[in-house]
């Protein structure tokens, strides 16, 4: 009995060595671009997911007193394919880069003011996670799959930071995350029912999460409404198209529906109703120079020099990429450089100034990156295998 005992603390001993080596190996020592001094720890490596799959991920510890006492959250994106270090670089994390693409400057509202943050780039082959195709060439992409390779990797996660498994721990995410945050914490619950993982799951969040096409569609149309980007006047005109019903319970989905990568398009659309229902509800926010991610707001292409005023009319070029085919567009080529919004046009330059920072050598370099990792891009284009809307 003794003998045996002593074998295991000595393993146990030698695990908490490996893993103690692991993290100390991903903290990222000095970033490239920062403009001021951050005074919270990050790392960034890769989490195991299933065999061969390198999940890439990035903690920022809290910037508050009690980083050690504060809660731990993992954050998802959605897409899906679209890259959880895009949640990092453009929306809830430290910093953001500036329209250079190379310089980084600090986002106030940062969610690390209070909290761990890890971002984990999934499903595999999205943002710098890839597969080590020695060990595993497998080439299906489902909610199935995303969800064993992501629940790997938190189970690796907790491992190498052990000191996190008592944690308050909140699962969250964006867009497809209302896929995946349902899902993976149905699959982290039962791995705690059954032992073989210690965590304090304590909360989800979804943020904008996936609803079925229907939803999706008809409350859009009310939304666009309520923000006022249709009038009076237009919503009226629709009320033809549904005359025997109320516009917020009409069916607008026998009109304009989503295919599988999530992006609208028209149906029926040689029908009256299905015109006017593609101009208000696609081309009129789609088409135009709106900034989706800002709805309040457009997006620009006019260099610093321009006024606002002097584009605000037809003479403006749609953007090529803007349309219905493609409504995942490049915000990045929309630099707002005369934007009086609170957000300085962020989000129109902000994709194409995160990847150009974060595919520099040296950040890749900073970011513990190897050569076998793909091209950071905000989205990948394995979108369309993955969605089982
Ligand atoms: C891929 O797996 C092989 C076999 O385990 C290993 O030798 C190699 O280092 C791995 N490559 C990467 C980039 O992790
Ligand atoms: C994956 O395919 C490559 C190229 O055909 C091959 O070298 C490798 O052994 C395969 N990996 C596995 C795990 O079968
Ligand atoms: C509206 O109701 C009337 C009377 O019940 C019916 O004849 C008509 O077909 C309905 N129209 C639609 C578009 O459902
Ligand atoms: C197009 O309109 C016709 C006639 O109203 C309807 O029967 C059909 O279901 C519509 N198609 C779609 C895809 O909604």
């Amino acid at each position: 009995m003794l003998t045996i005992h002593i074998f295991v603390f000595l393993t146990a001993a030698t695990h908490q060595l490996a893993f103690a080596a692991r993290k100390d190996v991903d903290q990222i020592v000095s970033l490239p671009g920062l403009t001021y001094d951050v005074q919270f720890k990050q790392y960034s490596g890769y989490l195991q997911g299933t065999t061969g799959v390198n999940l890439h991920y990035w903690l920022v510890e809290s910037q508050s007193a009690t980083p050690s006492t504060d809660p731990l959250i993992l954050w998802l994106n959605g897409g899906p394919g679209c890259s959880s270090v895009k949640g990092l670089i453009k929306e809830l994390g430290p910093f953001h880069p500036n329209p250079d693409g190379v310089t980084l400057f600090e986002n106030v509202y940062s969610w690390n003011k209070k909290a761990n943050v890890l971002f984990v780039e999934m499903p595999k082959n999205t943002g710098f996670s890839f597969q080590n195709t020695s060990l595993n060439n497998g080439t299906t992409y489902n909610d199935e799959t995303t969800g064993a390779d992501t629940l790997a990797a938190v189970k690796d996660f907790f491992d190498s930071y052990p000191e996190y498994r008592t944690r308050d721990f909140y699962v969250m995410g964006v867009s497809y995350g209302g896929v995946y945050v349902p899902l993976l914490t149905n699959l982290l619950i039962k791995e705690i029912q059954a032992g073989r993982l210690t965590a304090n799951l304590v909360g989800i969040a979804i943020g904008n999460g996936q609803l079925k096409v229907t939803q999706i569609i008809n409350s859009n149309m009310v939304l666009l409404y309520a923000h006022g980007l249709i009038g009076k006047d237009d919503w009226d005109s629709l009320q033809k198209c549904c005359p025997n019903t109320t516009l917020v319970d009409c069916d607008f989905s026998q009109w304009l529906t989503l295919n599988t990568d999530g992006v609208p398009y028209p149906v029926n659309i040689t029908t009256e109703c299905g015109g006017i229902v593609a101009d208000l509800g696609l081309a009129r926010v789609w088409a135009t120079l709106n900034n989706v991610y800002n709805i309040y707001q457009d997006c620009y292409q006019k260099p610093a020099t321009s006024s606002k005023t002097s584009f605000a009319s037809s003479e403006v070029p749609l953007p090529g990429s803007r349309s219905a085919e493609n409504a995942f567009i490049d915000q990045g080529s929309m630099i707002n450089w005369a934007s009086t919004d609170a957000f300085g046009g962020y989000s129109c330059y902000a994709d194409s100034a995160a990847e150009r920072f974060l595919n520099t050598p040296i950040v890749r370099d900073a970011l513990h990156i190897p050569s076998e990792a793909p091209t950071w891009q905000t989205c990948s284009s394995i979108g369309h295998l993955v969605a089982e809307l």
